[in-house]
C-alpha cells in the first residue's frame, strides 16, 4: 500500500514531522511504500474560488480535480490516484491551523464537494486517513471543536479518519536562547519527542490501525 504524509508545519524537523516520520517508518517496516510531503516547500495557494469544480459539465461534474495548476497539483493527483492511507499533520496556530494546512484542506476538500441537492461527493474511492495536530496548550479542550470539524470534513470528503492531538509540545531545541518565562522549562524539555514519548507510541499504534483498516478496504 501507499502511505502519503502531509506535513503542514513549516518546520521540517518539528513535532508534526516527528510524528509523521514515526508513522512512515512503521509503515515502511511493514513493507509499504511511503512519501513525505513538506507543504511549505511547495509553491501553492488556497482555493481561488474559480468554481470550475462546480461547472455543470464534464470532466468537472464527476471528478475531484482542482482547476488551479500549481505546486500542489501533483500531490492532489497522487492522493486521488494512488494513496491508500493519507496522514495530515498540522500545528495549531492562533487557535486554527497553520496557513499551509488550511490552504491544503481548501484545495483537497472543495473540488470533491458537489452543490447538488443530494450533496454527492466526487471522490472515486474512500481513503483511510488520520488528522494529527500538535499544540503548545497543555490540554486539548480549546481545540476539540476545530479538530472535530476537520475530522467530519475528512470523513465526508476523503474517507474514514482518526485523530491524534499531541499537547504541551516542546517548541525550542534550546530554551535558554529564547524568552520563555511563560513556560515551565524543565517540564517542556521533558515533553520533547523521543521514541519513548506517549504521543510517539500512540502515533505508531495509529499507523498500525490505519494499515489494517486500509487492507480491509
Ligand atoms: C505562529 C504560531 C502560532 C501558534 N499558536 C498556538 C495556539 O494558538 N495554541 C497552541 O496551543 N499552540 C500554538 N503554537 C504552538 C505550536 O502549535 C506548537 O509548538 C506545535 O507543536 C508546533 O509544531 P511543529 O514543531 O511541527 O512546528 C503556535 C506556534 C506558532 C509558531
Amino acid at each position: 500500500m501507499k502511505v502519503l504524509a502531509i506535513n503542514g508545519s513549516p518546520r521540517r524537523m518539528g513535532n508534526d514531522a516527528y510524528l509523521l516520520r514515526t508513522m512512515l517508518a512503521r509503515a515502511e517496516a511493514a513493507g509499504h511504500e511511503t512519501e513525505f510531503v513538506q507543504l511549505s516547500a511547495l509553491d501553492f495557494r488556497g482555493c481561488r474560488s474559480c468554481f470550475a469544480c462546480k461547472l455543470d459539465m464534464e470532466p468537472w461534474k464527476s471528478s475531484c480535480d482542482c482547476a488551479v495548476k500549481d505546486g500542489l497539483t501533483p500531490i492532489l493527483g497522487k492522493i486521488d490516484a494512488e494513496t491508500d492511507v493519507l496522514l495530515v499533520a498540522a500545528p495549531i496556530y492562533f487557535g486554527g491551523l497553520s496557513a499551509d494546512t488550511y490552504a491544503f484542506f481548501e484545495r483537497l476538500f472543495f473540488p470533491a464537494l458537489n452543490y447538488d441537492a443530494e450533496h454527492t461527493i466526487n471522490r472515486k474511492r474512500r481513503i483511510t486517513s488520520a488528522f494529527i495536530t500538535t499544540q503548545n496548550h497543555d490540554v486539548p479542550d480549546p481545540y476539540l471543536p476545530l479538530v472535530a470539524n476537520y475530522k467530519a470534513d475528512m470523513e465526508r470528503l476523503v474517507g474514514p479518519c482518526e485523530t491524534l492531538m499531541a499537547v504541551e509540545t516542546a517548541q525550542f531545541d534550546d530554551y535558554s536562547r529564547f524568552v520563555s518565562s511563560m513556560f515551565d522549562v524543565p517540564r517542556r524539555e521533558s515533553r520533547r519527542f523521543t521514541p519513548q514519548s506517549e504521543d510517539v507510541k500512540k502515533a505508531a499504534e495509529l499507523m498500525d490501525r490505519l494499515l489494517e483498516q486500509a487492507a480491509q478496504g
